[in-house]
């Protein structure tokens, strides 16, 4: 009798347990602003299933995205750390990977959040973009990739969407092209005319091989570019499945509904396990791009069109969970790895950025339009639905939130920086854990925020600040990005303080005068920001030179025949998974 009332404690003990861990599907934009999803405030972009997960769940007003740009921010959110950490910030002008054959990655001594799930017996998948690099040394160690990073099911892009994955959609690289190959052919153009006036002149005798070796130069120069523009494409923007090439140069027909297809057929396939989803939409980064039902259907244009594309998707995501009756036992989170890219304008003036509402600046900057982002987290019965939460939150929060709901211990060997936001989303504190936030412009520490515990205020104090140009505007629009060092940008001391409580737009930077504890306030974050950075230590930098160029034997190209790399084997793998 003993033994089977024991029994039955256990196999209820059991079943509570399995019941007790939830799956996750988490769904992070690209470059989308605050501004765009209407539950946000836009009256005019249409996102109602956005606006539905946040109706059913919280909506952050300030979360935060560990850095500014895509790289670095996705690292924090996959690590829970900030970028620096891992070596994942960079210490010149480039801050994210531009070439798949890059060497430079997430290190493999990092761990993901899909590690420690996988871990825990969850299937885990992302499905889209990664970004964080592939391989270290030889083509085939992938020591970089999603499937070495605790993802049992990769499907997607490796490197980033990029204007030049586009045909005819522009290039990214005009400033570098500009500088390397433009300025030496416009020297060497003018030294040949020099050189010819001056021997018709009969000033001087030149060589006939002093013209013929700028000939050479210049005809070299020019190869060199069509080279890389040709090639570009195909070396680049290429879709994987696990570690093989499915498709290249990828092909944005039907793109988002292919990845969403393959994100549902996951979800029906592990209706019975736990799950982690992680599905990295490439909207609404350029190349803007839409499937004919979207086209042209916005009132915003391409960019709008490619956000209510990404809305369609994130709404068959939310179905298929509530077929499958998983979603109250699925937690949800919306979010952008930053702000929009206001100075995405093409040359023809169409705005392919989109908008961060009512904050400054933008994407590359670390004034609120480029890190405060949305926010929305949904679990049924667990999370109150219609929450509003204005406390400073992270995209590092979900590392340490994910593992605690699924049951694993935290790494010890290591500071996380992200603080488990159960508590603040089930209403039970409502302060966030988060007192001192740390704002990074690639490796500089740009920023820092302070949210004391004894008050309301919050405030916000920069070391530096992007010069905008032209001056007067709201980004960058000489170099395409704000950059965060040198020239670019004006060094404050004493620090540039706002109330962002009060203040956020950050039109007012206090004084002295007009706030009595300026000092002191600023003697806080002062202190704060020596003791963070003593717990920086000296890593391996994943973005250096050496580690950001182009290497040809890390090359993935999916034929063995020649120098083409073509391949289209997306739809024969399709049935296969
Ligand atoms: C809505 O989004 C579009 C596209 O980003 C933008 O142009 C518009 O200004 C936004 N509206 C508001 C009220 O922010
Ligand atoms: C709040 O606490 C800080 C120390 O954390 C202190 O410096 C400050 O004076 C306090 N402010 C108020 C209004 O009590």
């Amino acid at each position: 009798m003993m033994t089977l009332l024991l029994l039955l404690l256990f196999l209820c003990e059991a079943h509570s347990q399995a019941a007790s861990k939830p799956n996750f599907v988490l769904l992070m934009a690209d470059d989308l602003g605050i501004g765009d999803p209407g539950c946000y405030g836009n009256k005019t972009l249409r996102t109602p299933n956005i606006d539905r997960l946040a109706r059913g769940g919280v909506k952050l007003t300030q979360h935060l995205a560990a850095s500014p740009l895509c790289t670095p921010s996705r690292a924090a959110f996959m690590t829970g750390r900030y970028p620096v950490r891992s070596g994942m910030a960079s210490q010149s002008q480039v801050g994210v990977f531009l070439f798949s054959a890059s060497s430079g990655g997430l290190p493999p001594s990092e761990i993901t959040f899909a590690k420690l799930l996988k871990d825990q017996s969850y299937s885990t998948a992302l499905i889209g973009k990664w970004h964080l690099g592939i391989s270290c040394h030889d083509r085939g160690d992938f020591c970089h990739h999603p499937t070495s990073h605790g993802f049992d099911y990769f499907h997607g892009l490796p490197l980033t969407n990029l204007r030049d994955c586009k045909p005819r959609g522009g290039t990214v690289f005009a400033p570098g092209i500009r500088l390397l190959v433009f300025v030496p052919l416009r020297l060497i153009t003018v030294a040949l005319l020099t050189l010819a006036a001056l021997k018709w002149l009969g000033l001087i005798r030149t060589p006939r091989c002093v013209f013929l070796g700028l000939l050479l130069l210049a005809a070299l120069l020019i190869g060199l570019l069509l080279g890389f523009l040709n090639y570009f494409r195909p070396l680049n923007c290429f879709l994987m499945r696990n570690r093989e090439v499915t498709q290249q140069p990828l092909s944005y027909d039907d793109l988002t509904q292919r990845l969403t297809a393959d994100a549902t057929r996951f979800l029906r396939r592990n209706a019975k396990t736990p799950f982690l989803l992680v599905l990295s939409f490439l909207h609404v980064h350029t190349a803007l791009f839409s499937s004919k039902k979207f086209a042209g259907k916005s009132k915003h244009g391409a960019y709008g069109d490619a956000v209510e594309e990404m809305d369609w998707s994130v709404g068959q995501i939310l179905d298929v969970l509530d077929k499958l009756k998983l979603a109250d036992n699925t937690l949800v989170y919306f979010s952008s790895d930053q702000g929009a890219h206001i100075e995405e304008v093409t040359i023809k003036d169409e705005v392919h950025g989109g908008s961060n509402g009512i904050y400054k600046g933008g994407k590359a900057n670390n004034w609120e339009g480029g890190i405060r982002v949305p926010g929305i987290v949904r679990w049924p019965g667990v999370i109150p639905a219609g929450l509003e939460i204005d406390q400073p939150t992270s995209n590092m929060d979900i590392f340490p939130t994910v593992a605690k709901l699924a049951g694993s211990p935290l790494p010890q060997d290591r500071i996380i920086d992200g603080r488990d936001l159960m508590p603040l989303l089930r209403g039970q504190t409502q302060r966030s854990e988060h007192e001192f936030l740390f704002h990074y412009c690639n490796s500089y520490l740009n920023a820092v925020r302070w949210n004391p515990p004894n008050s309301t205020s919050i405030w916000k104090a920069f070391f530096f600040t992007p010069k905008f140009f032209p001056e007067g505007s709201n980004g960058c629009f000489h170099t395409r990005v704000c950059l965060c060092d040198g020239q670019y940008v004006a060094y404050h001391d004493p620090p540039l303080l706002f109330e962002i409580s009060r203040d956020p737009r950050e039109r007012h930077p206090l004084t002295p005068a007009s706030e009595p504890r300026f000092q002191e306030i600023l003697a806080t974050m002062q202190e704060a920001v020596a003791r963070h950075v003593q717990t920086l230590q000296d890593v391996p930098n994943q973005l250096s030179l050496g580690n950001l160029i182009w290497k040809p034997w890390l090359q993935l190209c999916c034929s063995s025949s020649g120098l083409s790399c073509k391949c289209d084997r997306e739809k024969q793998d399709g049935r296969r998974f």
